[in-house]
């Protein structure tokens, strides 16, 4: 079964008893500062699974475009995707528990629609902790479908519990289904050890609690199912590939690697996972760019993930030969893969070409200058016995050649040393003090760089959202945020037009932090530790419990990625160029600096 097939049987299963289809949405969030991207169907449907009723009904199923990139290292394996395509069914207050498992069941086995050996399936589902109860009622909807206790499986939060990225929203236990791969195992091999034996296809999740801001589980009213199948997974199961990478969806892409690098894939195993990798990275660059919101290569936010995604494709293209551009061609193979199901891509096709191009000029003059200067540095390094790279390099590494600290920890762990992490951000912070004292250069418009243009809209970004604050109250709060280099975009919550004498007054009270040179200053704690000294976190990381907090003088404080600048007298003038509703109770901001 093809990946046109599944999602087609999928769409018409679920159509057939009772569910609505829905379009899937982009794959930057509308509305939603919590993730990045969307990350997976629930997503744009979270309004609805608290209590907002759809207008297309109370069952739904859709397919959706999905990035998540918390593991993006791992990348490279037989199953690790930054980007899938995930199937869901859902229902808002309609079945709960015992009807999502009959349906999921049905669908998975019945000889009419998947037909996989029941004897193939194990289940996890959730078992209990001092919040909530073991979910005994999944476990008895699917020994009464027919699975045996044994092959049912009590896992804890970290494998059994579902919730969005971010850290509040809907949630609840969820219900795992596993097929077995058939290649031998372990004694230790059972679902939810990734050592390949069983693999998740299936995922349904029993919405029945709101994680408020205060970490308090409220129960919902209506009680709602979301499920989500990953569709490169399940076909490969369905194909008896061993990975989703040997499927019609990737194959073109990874012949296509192999032609211009002459690998034979399949042939070495650490040439085979540089080429998962490329095949991997290209195809999710290219839906970002090729999205309903296209995202261009940026040091910011969706931007940034973006040109990390790039230019690690491209570092691997350089471990198999490949020393100048490449991507463009892979990614035009991505295109022709996707062209039926997703016929945005093809309309995004100059965006998507022009724009990959442009990044791999930009990194090849990064990259070849920082690998020269690594190589040099080879020698001595192997010579000492710490087989570290002292942070103090590892930053004129990043400082004088660009070259991003990921990839010297990957070029480090290549030659079995390790990077000193702390040592870096040390020499990091003191660079910035220096060049504080040294430097007080201005920012121009137009002459600047246009990721340097598109730092300083973020560091206005900071100053605009405390300003609001100010003006308006505390009620305002960050719904969204995106940048170009041309303009920030910033949406909020306030349930009223502003009058042009609030739009000046936040103007003037931005210009005067630009004014008073305010120094921008950063510095890591916990996320709980930056909640309790007032610092705005909106942008909420279950990956990462250590955050970076950024201040701006004793103006703004914001738990946030970067980067900024380093003083606000490089912002030049700040103005806001529209004020509209976004949706609901929320309003929309873009604004310049000139
Ligand atoms: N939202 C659930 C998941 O992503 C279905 O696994």
């Amino acid at each position: 079964m093809t990946a046109n097939e599944l999602r087609r049987k999928y769409i018409e299963f679920f159509k057939a008893r009772g569910h609505a289809e829905i379009s899937g949405k982009s794959l930057i969030p509308e509305n939603d500062p919590t993730v990045l991207f969307t990350t997976a169907g629930m997503h744009p449907l979270v309004p609805y699974l608290l209590g907002e009723p759809h207008p297309a009904g109370d069952r739904l199923v859709n397919v959706q475009k999905c990035i998540r990139t918390g593991d993006i290292d791992d990348v490279g394996d037989e199953s690790h995707l930054t980007f899938f395509e995930m199937l869901g069914n859902w229902s808002l207050g309609d079945y709960f528990k015992d009807g999502a498992i009959d349906m999921s069941w049905e669908f998975l086995t019945s000889p009419e629609w998947l037909g996989v050996d029941p004897d193939r399936i194990s289940i996890t589902v959730f078992a209990g902790d001092e919040d909530v109860p073991r979910d005994d009622e999944s476990a008895g909807a699917w020994r009464r479908v027919g699975i045996p206790e044994e092959r049912i499986y009590y896992l804890g939060r970290e494998d059994n519990w579902w919730g969005p990225a971010g850290q509040t929203g809907p949630c609840g236990p969820d219900s795992e289904m596993f097929i077995d791969t058939g290649i031998p195992g372990t004694p230790e091999s059972r679902p939810g050890v990734s050592d390949g034996k069983f693999l998740e296809i299936w995922n349904d999740v029993f919405m029945q609690y709101n994680k408020t801001a205060d970490g308090d589980y409220v129960p919902l009213k209506r009680k709602c199912v979301d499920t989500g199948m990953g569709v490169e997974r399940t076909i490969a199961i369905l194909q008896g590939k061993r990975s989703v990478y040997d499927t019609e969806v990737f194959q073109p892409i990874i012949s296509k690697i192999g032609e211009l690098t002459g690998h034979s894939y399949g042939t070495d195993e650490d040439r085979d996972r540089s080429v998962r990798i490329i095949a991997d990275h290209v195809r999710t660059a290219t839906f970002i760019m090729g999205d309903e919101n296209p995202t261009t290569p940026s040091n910011v936010a969706q931007g940034y993930v973006l040109r990390r995604l790039i230019r690690r494709a491209m570092r691997h293209g350089r471990k198999l030969g490949l020393e100048g551009a490449f991507l463009e061609q892979p990614a035009e193979v991505v295109l022709k893969v996707y062209a039926g199901p997703y016929p945005l891509l093809e309309k995004n096709r100059e965006l998507v070409l022009g724009e990959l191009r442009k990044e791999e000029d930009r990194f090849l003059k990064t990259l070849q200058n920082g690998e020269r200067e690594f190589e040099k540095m080879l020698p001595n390094l192997m010579k000492g016995n710490k087989r570290e790279i002292p942070g103090r390099l590892a930053f004129k590494l990043y400082d004088t050649y660009g070259f991003p600290l990921e990839i010297t920890e990957e070029l480090a762990r290549e030659h079995g040393l390790t990077v000193d992490r702390a040592g870096f951000e040390t020499a990091f912070e003191k660079h910035r003090e220096k060049s504080k004292l040294d430097t007080k250069q201005t920012f121009k418009g137009g002459l600047a760089d246009r990721s340097e243009h598109t730092t300083a809209l973020h560091t206005a970004t900071h100053l605009m959202h405390q300003a609001l604050r100010d003006v308006l109250g505390d009620h305002v709060t960050q719904k969204g945020s995106n940048i170009t280099p041309e303009r920030l975009r910033f949406d909020f919550s306030h349930p009223e037009k502003m009058s042009p004498d609030q739009i000046k007054q936040v103007e003037e009270i931005v210009n005067g932090k630009i004014a008073a040179d305010l120094p921008v200053t950063i510095k890591t704690a916990s996320l709980q530790e930056a909640r309790d000294e007032g610092a705005l976190a909106f942008f909420g990381d279950k990956y990462d419990e250590v955050v970076k907090v950024y201040s701006i003088g004793d103006y703004s404080k914001e738990v946030c990625g970067g980067p900024h600048v380093e003083h606000t007298g490089q912002l030049g003038t700040f103005r806001i160029v529209k004020e509209q509703s976004s949706s609901q109770g929320v309003r929309r901001i873009k604004a310049v600096l000139e």
